[in-house]
């Protein structure tokens, strides 16, 4: 049994960042970053538009950056999140660039600052269309360097170890976690991995539906875990759908992103007849927040009774359009689409949890000796409808939360001796792997034309009785099954939609991302 200090589950920005701050401060210390995927696969990969941070102090100010954020939240964020998270950012935006990220700068060498939806500035910062990849490597690169770091792959954690595990009562202090206990995908084992404090940094959940921009680690892990530990996870109603997915080409489970930055640039959206229709919905027209701009193409495509809609970048110079989105320009191309004169064709595509699990100022989640940070986790900065470009900017202030919390209470936090090893079954392969992959499908095919972009009351009651039949199948199969990846993955898939589901039948208000039209 694995014995450390700190225990990471997730290598995208909020795990790695957190994993770089403490090795760096504790360099006798044990910590392991665990990933059930290979190291750099994670929605932080595939980020294009940047981190939204006040670096421009003429026409910007942290009083706009707040205004913007609690805007798009629609009344449901915390003042005072936003607040500290906005005005730390460029403290922690340094430090990534002392990690030795690079973000591009004009010929003056100022940042070349990128505008997006429900900014009323210019202030993301970006590396090309490639901003994710560029910190995911690089903080791989950095973890590598500290050999108090233990990063390692094909590590899939399936529950967090509570008193439940140890047979303790449980105190008035309520719920704590010693660890986890993970699925070694080489050995096929399961271990047990014994931790003072652990962080969750699983990331989001856009695989509960059937088209998504996130890859396919984004199975909702972490909230399924902190859920069966009983910790508090709330918003799970608000899903932002981004408004400009590559419409007819998926690829690994993924629908390729048009950043909403080709939009900043000048690119217009258009309709099956070739008007631009934004401005019928919102003054700001297409650079309105993302949930107005995501419902108003829902709408057009229902009128039309077609698949896509159309962004046209013709507006924008090839030159341009090349320079700032080489990977975009590519993939158009590779399709065999010149974005100088032809338009992209676009869908809506499930992109990111607002909610979560709930944590603190500190990162802190409600249960003892486990944090929470990035995707995953539900601070209150986003309120009902995530500004663009504010996810990677949570994520790196709430590593650094949790890092200061980390900091004072790791010399106190529990370290019981008797940790029992996972309940090993008697188990068989299923010899009918089709009982899990249909299954998935059926799920996201549920929570794509029941719990989509516009809900109704009938549609979410249907969604219940499905999720909940899918839900006892794959429970009976997981009883009797070898140990699975697909299998942990699918149990997961469904607690997650049943908790979107759930909380979405208990919201009694229109709000930000979420649209009930029953409710209107
Ligand atoms: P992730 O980066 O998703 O990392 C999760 C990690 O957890 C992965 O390593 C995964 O393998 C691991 N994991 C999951 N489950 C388990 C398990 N059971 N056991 C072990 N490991 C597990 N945000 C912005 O602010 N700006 C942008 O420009 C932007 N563009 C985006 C573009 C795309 C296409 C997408 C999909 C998202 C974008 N976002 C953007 C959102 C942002 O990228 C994510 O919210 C953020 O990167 C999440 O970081 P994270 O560290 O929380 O999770
Ligand atoms: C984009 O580049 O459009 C995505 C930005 C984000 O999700 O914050």
């Amino acid at each position: 049994m694995p014995k450390i200090d700190v225990l990471i589950l997730g290598s995208g920005i909020a795990g790695l960042s957190y994993a770089l701050k403490v090795g760096e401060r504790f360099p006798d210390k044990t910590i392991a970053v665990l990933t059930k995927a290979a190291e750099g696969e994670s929605n932080t990969k595939y980020a294009q538009g940047g981190i939204a941070t006040v670096t421009d102090t003429i026409a910007d100010s942290y009083e706009k950056h707040i205004a913007d954020t609690l805007a798009a939240g629609d009344g449901l964020c915390n003042p005072a999140i936003v607040q500290m998270v906005v005005e730390e950012g460029p403290k922690r935006l340094n430090e990534l660039i002392n990690w030795g990220i690079n973000f591009d700068k004009s010929d003056l060498g100022e940042f070349d600052l990128g505008l997006e939806g429900g900014h009323s500035e210019h202030r993301i910062l970006h590396f090309k269309d490639i901003t994710g990849y560029e910190i995911e490597r690089k903080l791989i690169r950095k973890i590598k360097q500290h050999k108090n770091i233990a990063l390692l792959t094909e590590h899939f954690a399936v529950d967090l170890i509570t008193q439940h595990h140890l047979k303790l009562p449980f105190t008035k202090q309520g719920v704590t976690c010693f660890g986890a206990y993970v699925y070694n995908q080489q050995t096929k084992e399961i271990v047990t991995y014994k931790a003072k404090v652990t962080l969750l940094a699983t990331g989001g959940v856009g695989q509960v539906y059937r088209n998504t921009t996130n890859p396919l680690i984004a199975t909702g892990d972490g909230i399924a875990m902190a859920y069966r530990a009983k910790a508090q996870i709330s918003n799970m109603e608000f899903i932002q759908f981004h408004p400009t997915a590559l419409a007819y080409q998926f690829s690994h489970g993924r629908s390729f992103l048009i950043s909403e930055a080709v939009r900043g640039l000048g690119a217009v959206l258009k309709n099956e007849k070739g008007d631009a229709f934004m401005k019928n919905y919102d003054p700001r027209g297409d650079l309105a927040s993302r949930d107005i701009v995501s419902r108003a193409i829902d709408n057009e495509l229902k009128i039309s009774g077609s698949d896509a809609l159309y962004l046209d970048c013709t507006t924008i110079s090839k030159k341009d359009f090349q320079y700032h989105f080489p990977n975009i320009y590519a993939q158009c191309k590779e399709i065999g689409l010149d974005v100088s004169k032809q338009m992209i064709p676009i869908t809506p595509a499930a992109h990111y949890l607002c909610g979560g699990i709930d944590v603190d100022i500190h990162g802190c989640t409600s249960i003892k000796n486990l944090y929470a940070c990035g995707e995953c986790a539900n601070t209150g900065l986003h309120g009902a409808n995530r500004l663009a470009s504010n996810s990677l900017l949570e994520a790196l202030v709430f590593a650094h939360q949790s890092f200061l919390h980390t900091l004072e209470h790791i010399t106190q936090a529990d370290d019981p001796d008797e940790i029992p090893e996972w309940n090993s079954k008697d188990t068989f392969e299923t010899r009918e792997r089709i009982l899990i992959t249909h299954n998935r499908k059926e799920l996201q095919s549920v929570m794509s034309d029941y719990v989509g972009i516009i809900r109704t009351n009938e549609r979410l009651n249907r969604a219940a009785k499905r999720i909940s039949v899918l839900y006892e199948e794959t429970e009976t199969l997981y009883r009797k099954s070898k140990l699975s990846t697909s299998l942990f993955e699918l149990r997961n898939l469904i607690s997650t939609a049943y908790l979107i589901v759930e909380q979405s039948k208990n919201r009694s208000q229109n709000k930000g991302g979420y649209y009930n039209s029953d409710l209107s």
